[in-house]
């Protein structure tokens, strides 16, 4: 179930499109805005784009349902989601929270956009709308305020004969290029470890601790199958791919730019038998079977802490061991996980207690 944002419904009660006009929709939080345009019957075709796979899966499901026949929906980020000949009258942008993937967006909307065409921006004020809006300023050269409500504003530009790229090459170079990556070496569980990333991938500039903690802490069979559930950039994958070269790995995320980093990760290893999947938790996988699960499961919507999806982690994880597999975890050490361990599975127990973050594990009976 997606949450309606205030933005979305600003959006959804404010934006005016005209008749015939091609709009793209980037990073659309729920389907509530992009069906609400879809749905007055004036554009010729709506693109919507988004990262997350459940995301992209609710907006398609609900146009199919409404037989919303001029959206199509792409599972990408920002430009790539859209065929290149493509010229935009109007494009959407909900900011993501993560700064450099949402200044990405604002340089796709110049490229696709169509001189005299409009650029809309909307998020929370907590959530990065303020910056974005002055980096929108900065490349169009102009700005209005359409709506603000509920700490979040609606703002448009318009793009002119030029656009002052410049601005924002700073910004965005070299990510605008889709097959540029962030390369890292990172010492993993003692062993050197290149890790490819760009920018909105989990901890995309520096290794998470907790990771860290996981990688060093997990038991890794010499054979048989893994998941890393949740992989990001695959840290976790690659970690397993170090020590048991004969391992099958499967790595699986919701973003999808986690999972074409977590692809160059894995090859960069050299390791034999690995494939790195689009899932929405163990969807991509649910007929599979594995020996061991390892993530570090997401807890956040926005900025508040949301159970939800570390305890589908949890259920999902379970429900593809085999007899005997084990799932380790890492958490805040503040994380309730223990008592749904032992709801889901029967048994846990703490294989590492720090000071922040804690191992666990759970084995399938
Ligand atoms: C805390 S990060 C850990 C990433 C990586 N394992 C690491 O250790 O660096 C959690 C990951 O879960 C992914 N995620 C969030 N929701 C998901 C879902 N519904 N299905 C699969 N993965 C999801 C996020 O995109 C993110 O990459």
């Amino acid at each position: 179930m997606t949450v309606v944002t205030p933005s979305a419904r600003l959006l959804a009660d404010e934006l005016q499109v005209d008749t015939g006009a091609v709009v793209v929709y980037l990073h659309p939080s729920s389907p509530h805005a992009v069906l609400s345009v879809a749905r007055s019957g004036k554009p010729s075709s709506v693109w919507a784009v988004h990262r997350r796979l459940p995301i992209v899966q609710a907006i398609a499901g609900d146009a199919a349902r409404e037989s919303l026949a001029t959206v199509s929906v792409s599972h990408a980020h920002g430009r790539m989601g859209v065929p290149s000949d493509v010229q935009a009258d109007l494009v959407v942008i909900e900011v993501p929270v993560e700064k450099a993937a949402a200044h990405l967006l604002l340089h796709d909307a110049a490229l696709l956009l169509r001189t005299g065409g409009r650029c809309v921006l909307a998020g929370g004020t907590t959530e990065g709308i303020k910056p974005a809006v002055r980096v929108l300023e900065s490349i169009f050269g102009n700005m209005r305020t359409l709506a603000v409500g509920g700490g979040h504003r609606v703002v448009e530009a318009r793009r002119g004969a030029t656009v002052a790229f410049d601005s924002v090459q700073s910004l965005v170079a070299p990510y605008h290029e889709p097959e540029a990556f962030r390369e890292d070496s990172y010492l993993v569980a003692g062993l050197p470890t290149r890790v490819f990333t760009r920018p909105g991938v989990f901890s995309w500039d520096h290794l998470d601790e907790a990771s860290a903690l996981l990688a060093e802490s997990m038991t890794v069979p010499a054979d048989g199958h893994v998941l890393d559930l949740g992989c990001g950039a695959g840290v976790l994958g690659a970690a397993v791919a170090a020590r048991a070269p004969r391992v099958d790995i499967t790595l699986v995320d919701a973003d999808c730019e986690a999972v074409r980093c977590a692809r160059q990760t894995m090859t960069a290893t050299g390791h034999g038998v690995w494939r790195a999947l689009a899932s929405d938790v163990t969807s991509a996988v649910a007929d599979s079977r594995f020996d061991l699960v390892v993530s570090n499961p997401p807890f956040h919507t926005g900025k508040s802490t949301d159970l939800q999806l570390p305890r589908r982690f949890i259920a999902e994880s379970h429900a593809v061991l085999r007899a005997g597999g084990r799932l380790q975890l890492v958490a805040n050490r503040t994380l309730p996980y223990e008592a749904e361990l032992e709801r889901v599975f029967g048994n846990r127990r703490t294989v590492h207690d720090g000071a922040r973050f804690k191992v666990l594990e759970a084995i399938r009976r």
